[in-house]
């Protein structure tokens, strides 16, 4: 079987109930939604991927330990590790959605969407399907639906519905981006979506999934046509010197529905550390969303952190356009939460990261932390970058 064949039968459909229900919004009702469709997609991708130096006998319940060895690796950028070819054999898991309103001209466009550490695709409706946190307030695809986008929103390995393979071995960088390489390839052939043949593939990243747009701006230039990154820097420093506080420990052994993930599988464990690190100040958004997304968190492969660098750096020879919506107060990619302003911020140094860029743009909402789609700014966020891929063509 080709690796890239899409099998039907795993085309998952909404229910009958669900779908007449979402035909009669479309036609019935001012506010309609997004036509979403869950898939099960297999694909094989291969990879180089890193081996790093995990101690024997690595306690993965010490909180103290796993911080110090994601340090001491993202600490020491001059140090090489030996790589090997490791494959990913599985489903990639995720929602396909068909724009409420259609604009011709968009309509052989797809946005891919790519979530952050400890987020599945809910991320991107504002954490919940069908509808999100207050409605469709903070649903990325409602507003991207609404301007006439197909979107195309994934579970990345190791989330979500998608396959949980090695979390140190195979979940890391290179083989993510391979993953996503192989997506991208499908989506323009037509064997992604049934159907459906997009020319040009928008990538929307969040945090690590931003790194992943990175890295496949370096790895493959040619896949992606427009990069919207946020929660997005240009230094990997302040990503590990800010985590212990999140206090990362064995999803297993956190939560029942974690139960039987390897150990390397982790979770956030501190509630006022996941708010420090990820929301930023108080008053910036909704009580209710935090406490949402820290119920319903996902898991973080410790290959995914260590191998951050594989990623964050410079894509020689991508092209595309870039736009990037990082917060003031974002505690991830900037010391202590204080990220400044105009050509010195950590959003305009990553457009170093750009050199070939057609163009690349900078967003800083104001009071803002980490999780852009859900602070209170996120609706300013998605017209913002929907603006900027007005402005280049699309
Ligand atoms: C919803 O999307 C599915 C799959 O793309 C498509 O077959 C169906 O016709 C769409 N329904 C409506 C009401 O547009
Ligand atoms: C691992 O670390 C935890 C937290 O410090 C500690 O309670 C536990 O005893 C350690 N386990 C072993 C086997 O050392
Ligand atoms: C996983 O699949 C189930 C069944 O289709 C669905 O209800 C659930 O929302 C999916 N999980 C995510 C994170 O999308
Ligand atoms: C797309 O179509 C709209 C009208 O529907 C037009 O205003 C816009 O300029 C078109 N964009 C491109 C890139 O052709």
């Amino acid at each position: 079987m080709s690796p890239f064949r899409f099998i039907s039968s795993t085309w998952k459909p909404l229910t009958t109930t669900t779908f007449i229900l979402s035909t009669f919004l479309t036609t019935s009702l001012v506010s309609a939604n997004p036509n979403c469709t869950e898939f099960r997609i297999p694909l094989t991708a291969t990879a180089s991927n890193e081996v790093f130096p995990i101690p024997v006998g690595l306690n993965y319940s010490n909180p103290a330990a796993i911080s110090g060895l994601v340090q001491t690796v993202l600490g020491d950028a001059g140090t090489v590790y030996p790589v090997i070819p490791t494959t990913f054999t599985g489903i990639i898991a995720g929602r396909y959605c068909e724009p409420e309103v259609t604009i011709a001209n968009r309509s052989d466009v797809v946005q891919l969407f790519m979530s952050g550490v400890t987020e599945n695709n809910l991320y991107w409706f504002g954490l919940g399907y069908p509808n999100g946190y207050d409605g469709n307030e903070y649903s990325t695809v409602d507003y991207a639906s609404k301007q006439g986008y197909p979107t195309f929103v994934i579970d990345r390995i190791g989330v979500g519905n998608s396959t949980h393979p090695d979390p140190i071995l195979q979940q890391q960088v290179n083989l993510e981006e391979a993953v996503s390489h192989q997506l991208v390839t499908m989506l323009k052939a037509g064997t992604a979506v049934p159907g459906k043949t997009f020319n040009r593939v928008i990538f929307v990243g969040h945090s690590y999934g931003s790194i992943l747009g990175n890295a496949q701006a370096t790895n493959h230039p040619d896949d992606i046509s427009a990069f919207i990154l946020t929660g997005f820097g240009v230094s990997i420093i302040p990503v590990a010197a800010d985590l212990p506080q999140t206090v990362p420990f064995p999803a297993d052994l956190y939560a029942p529905r974690f139960a039987g993930l390897p150990p390397g599988y982790l979770v956030t464990s501190s509630e006022p550390g996941r708010r420090g690190y990820l929301w930023g100040k108080p008053g910036s958004y909704d009580e209710g969303i935090f406490e949402m997304d820290y119920n319903d968190e996902d898991v973080v492969g410790l290959g995914e952190l260590l191998s951050i660098d594989a990623g964050l750096k410079e894509a020689p020879a991508s092209t595309a356009p870039v736009y990037i919506i990082t917060g003031d107060s974002d505690d991830v990619f900037c010391l202590l939460a204080t990220c400044g302003d105009g050509a010195g911020s950590p959003q305009a140094q990553a457009c170093s990261l750009f050199p070939k860029a057609e163009t690349c743009e900078y967003f800083i909402p104001v009071g803002t932390g980490h999780m852009i789609s859900l602070h209170y700014s996120a609706p300013t966020s998605f017209q913002k970058y929907h603006a900027f891929l007005a402005s280049v063509g699309f």
